[in-house]
């Protein structure tokens, strides 16, 4: 499964990148993420971009179709790695199947049902990010909708990948894994969290501990 980080803030990308190397295959914003960074969205994409190699999903911001085919070409034009991302409304999905047409990858957002998640495959999205966090907080269950569009997907044979978006733990990250969601996108707090278990630190600081007192050094 690969692992996107979900932030606009490009020092903290970048921090984890040289740090989790080979464990960050790609990012996605949103202007809500990138209102909260202050940075216009043309430099800050093409910072993304160049920090990391994957996919780097930025979003339009029209509503309507002719609106978002040009700000998503726009925004494709800025690096060979942008995947537009567009909302799941009709202009969106109209404005996927375009892009798409073109070998743009697109990745279609504020998915919430599998019927949503149908359209946006037929219409050639490349990724398809249901948000389970925000279907959790009124009461759903935003994994249930994950295994219903990857049962749809196989079923059939659709090339678009599950990305679990709206992730708020490293559960919803491990239980997607099982279900076998190409993507999670995690906020940069949950993604440093995956390394963390409290054995894990009681454990070496007792090996260590041991080890002081044999005086030995391996080097
Ligand atoms: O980028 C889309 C998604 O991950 C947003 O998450 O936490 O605002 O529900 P959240």
């Amino acid at each position: 499964m690969k692992l996107f980080i979900d932030s606009a803030d490009v020092s903290e990308v970048s921090a984890l990148v040289k740090s989790g190397l080979g464990l960050i295959d790609g990012v996605t914003t949103n202007p809500s993420l990138i209102a909260q960074s202050g940075a216009s969205i043309h430099e800050r994409i093409k910072e993304l971009c160049a920090v990391v190699e994957g996919p780097v999903s930025a979003e339009v911001t029209a509503t309507s179709f002719d609106g978002m085919l040009e700000e998503g070409k726009a925004l494709a034009a800025i690096a060979k790695n942008v995947a537009v991302k567009v909302p799941l409304t009709e202009e969106g999905l109209r404005c996927c199947h375009a892009l798409s047409r073109e070998g743009t990858a697109v990745n279609v957002t504020l998915c919430f049902s599998s019927a949503q998640a149908l359209l946006a495959a037929k219409a050639g999205a490349s990724f398809i990010s249901p948000f389970v966090g925000r279907l959790d907080d009124i009461g759903h269950d935003g994994l249930q909708l994950i295994e219903e569009i990857l049962d749809i997907y196989r079923a059939h044979d659709f090339a678009t990948e599950v990305l679990v978006a709206s992730v708020r733990h490293t559960g919803h990250v491990t239980a997607a894994a099982r279900l076998g969601a190409h993507v999670a996108t995690l906020p940069p707090k949950v993604f440093r969290a995956l390394y963390k278990h409290p054995l894990t630190d009681r454990g070496l600081r007792a090996f260590l501990d041991d080890w002081e007192k044999t005086k030995q050094t391996i080097l």
